[in-house]
């Protein structure tokens, strides 16, 4: 079993990201400059928000975090966003999600120009997507795709199981994975709530990847010898064992699954430190689309 190290390959990329932005100030060049849009004070969406922000500090790009109310009307963010697009200083952007209850977050999301969509969500990026054509990859599939194609696991002819259907992560990730591409080139089965007999699935599966949102969902009776884990669920529960008085937990039993697998990432340290190296890295395609 090789254990799969999000942590050590994410920093290898935000590595390689800080040489290119050197490159492009030796050119004379501006510095990538991405922007994060932050309603209300959800505790996760700080988090993250806040290791955007450092990482771009890591590899020299500029940033603003645009922070509004969790009061903010679906109007005022619209004109957030429309400004955002305006602004041919910010090369790039996001726009946290979930957004509060009262908007519209696909109205939102349509909004965004898609040349600055760096997470990819806007509809005309996901139908290049699904088109195998150039766009931005949402941030946890593509790096997904970094792990596979960066631990060299062939993928091709394999049959994978995707658990769960989400528009960030599953349904993304079932397209790319049957894409003709390297990693790609799979037998893709597509798992969500209303399967029926998952275990007959996944007990079928080369390869796995989960992302149910369900601590230790994932059990060794549901995983063939020799398959590839990629375990995308992360939830906080509370832990008497730990300082915060909290861990984190992945979809899959680690444990007991691990020994049956030929390669499975960590939670934490797997897949999670991956989507912030795939933010940066989107927004460096945008720089340098435009040059
Ligand atoms: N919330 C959880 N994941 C994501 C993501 O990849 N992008 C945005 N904008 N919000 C998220």
């Amino acid at each position: 079993m090789q254990l799969i190290d999000g942590k050590k390959i994410s920093s290898d990329i935000l590595d390689e990201i800080m040489i290119q932005v050197k490159e492009l100030q030796a050119r004379g060049k501006k510095v990538p400059h991405l922007a994060t849009v932050l309603v209300g004070d959800d505790g996760a969406s700080q988090t993250y928000v806040a290791a955007k922000v450092k990482a771009c500090e890591r590899v020299g790009f500029e940033s603003t975090l645009v922070r509004l109310p969790e009061s903010t009307s679906e109007q005022e963010l619209l004109e957030k966003v429309n400004e955002l697009n305006a602004n041919s200083a910010i090369d790039a952007y996001i726009v946290q999600m979930p957004l509060p209850k009262h908007i519209n977050e696909q109205k939102i999301i349509e909004s965004i120009f898609p040349q600055k969509d760096v997470d990819g969500f806007h509809p005309q990026n996901v139908g290049k997507m699904a088109l195998n054509l150039p766009t931005y990859l949402p941030a946890t599939p593509y790096g997904i795709i970094q792990l596979l194609k960066r631990y060299n696991i062939s993928t091709e002819g394999k049959h994978c199981v995707v658990i769960g259907r989400s528009n960030i992560v599953g349904s993304p990730m079932s397209i790319l994975m049957a894409r003709n591409s390297n990693p790609g080139n799979c037998t893709v089965t597509l798992c969500h709530s209303k399967t029926v007999n998952l275990k007959e699935h996944t007990l079928l599966a080369d390869i796995i990847i989960i992302a149910l949102g369900r601590p230790e969902f994932l059990t060794a009776n549901m995983v063939k010898q020799g398959a590839v884990v990629i375990d995308v669920g992360i939830t906080r529960v509370a832990s008497a064992q730990t300082k915060s008085g909290f861990k984190l937990l992945g979809d899959v039993k680690f444990d007991e699954v691990a020994p049956k697998c030929s390669y499975i990432t960590p939670v934490p340290g797997g897949v999670g430190p991956m989507t912030i190296a795939s933010l940066l890295m989107n927004t460096l395609l945008a720089v340098n689309s435009k040059n």
